[in-house]
């Protein structure tokens, strides 16, 4: 059986045999995988292991600053930079999914090659990849399996980086390493939190994306998730977030009749996201945050309720 206290022992044992007086840097994405990532490596490695913690324009609202000044809390060495316009204009006029995700990973690793170089002699990326991840990917590294969603954030660093690879959680599923996080005294509410994917809101939006519509949806998002909270919900549920629907529908409002944006809502119970549940989320709440997210957030008329569980339905749907 897995135990965290001795995972924790036996892995820093081997991150210090492994890297040495190395320079190693992590790219900090403000989830509990990479947030474990780096406070594992904190332990093992103190001031040569240098956290870059990347906006891509696509958290949700708030998040950067919020997570950043948290961080620093926890005495890593973390630096922010913020990218959101650069990722934006790459992303200008793209529906794609797959290609969404090729752009952001490409440009995340643009950012994070620039940002590394300012590092002297760093020989080593680290990277939060979990057990699940590594599975569902297994053909971004040349394996026979069919993509399901290609996952940034595995196996597709160019050479050019000419950096090793070093993965502490890639044997781990989610709940063990929330566990081992507990075990190294991080959080609990960081450690709580739901899993949010790399390409962030992107794939939230279907369609093209603008900075409009990643306006509308971190307002509608931060609506639905501060509900979950205040309801006592958000831990009984496993990853919860809004979808931007690429469609109008009619409304009213008043005397006037409206034609705007519809919002899907999911949240759903799993242990690892390989398989999920929809949440059978109380009728009271789901009333309550359709009307205030239609009431506080302009340009959304409509709200739906996902129920489809995975499979065969992913949990995003892109
Ligand atoms: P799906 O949609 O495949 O999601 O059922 C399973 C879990 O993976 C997350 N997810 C991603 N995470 N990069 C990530 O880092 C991605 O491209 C990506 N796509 C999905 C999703 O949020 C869920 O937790």
């Amino acid at each position: 059986t897995f135990t965290p206290k001795a995972f924790v022992a036996d892995m820093v044992a081997e991150l210090k045999e492994t890297l040495q007086d190395d320079k190693v840097v992590l790219g900090l994405s403000g989830g509990v995988d990479s947030t474990v990532a780096a406070v594992l490596l904190n332990h093992a490695i103190g001031k040569n292991l240098y956290c870059i913690f990347v906006n891509n324009g696509l958290l949700r609202k708030n998040e950067f600053q919020s997570v950043l000044d948290q961080y620093k809390g926890m005495g890593l060495n973390v630096k922010g930079v913020d990218a959101g316009d650069r990722f934006l204009s790459e992303l200008a006029g793209v529906s794609d999914p797959e290609t969404k995700r090729k752009i952001i990973g490409r440009v995340f690793i643009e950012v994070f090659d620039d940002e590394s170089h300012l590092i002297q002699d760093v020989k080593w990326l680290a990277q939060g990849t979990i057990y699940p991840d590594v599975i569902e990917s297994v053909s971004v590294n040349g394996g026979p399996s069919a993509t399901i969603k290609s996952h940034h954030n595995v196996g597709g660093l160019p050479d050019y980086m000419n950096l090793k690879i070093v993965e502490p959680l890639r044997m781990l599923f989610k709940d063990e390493v929330r566990r081992v996080g507990a075990s190294l005294g991080i959080d609990p509410e960081l450690l709580g939190r739901h899993p949010f994917p790399g390409p962030g809101l992107s794939i939230r939006i279907l369609g093209d994306i603008t900075p409009e519509k990643v306006q509308i949806l971190q307002d509608v998002d931060a609506v639905f998730i501060d509900g979950l909270k205040s309801w006592g919900l958000y831990d009984k549920v496993w990853q919860a977030g809004a979808i931007l629907l690429p469609i109008n529908s009619v409304g009213v409002m008043g005397d006037e009749r409206t034609y705007e944006k519809v919002i899907a809502l999911r949240a759903v119970e799993s242990t690892d996201g390989m398989t999920a549940d929809w949440v059978h989320l109380p009728y009271d709440f789901l009333m309550k945050i359709s009307n205030d997210i239609i009431n506080k957030v302009k340009g959304v008329n409509r709200v739906v309720y996902d129920i489809s569980s995975k499979p065969p339905a992913t949990i995003e749907w892109e």
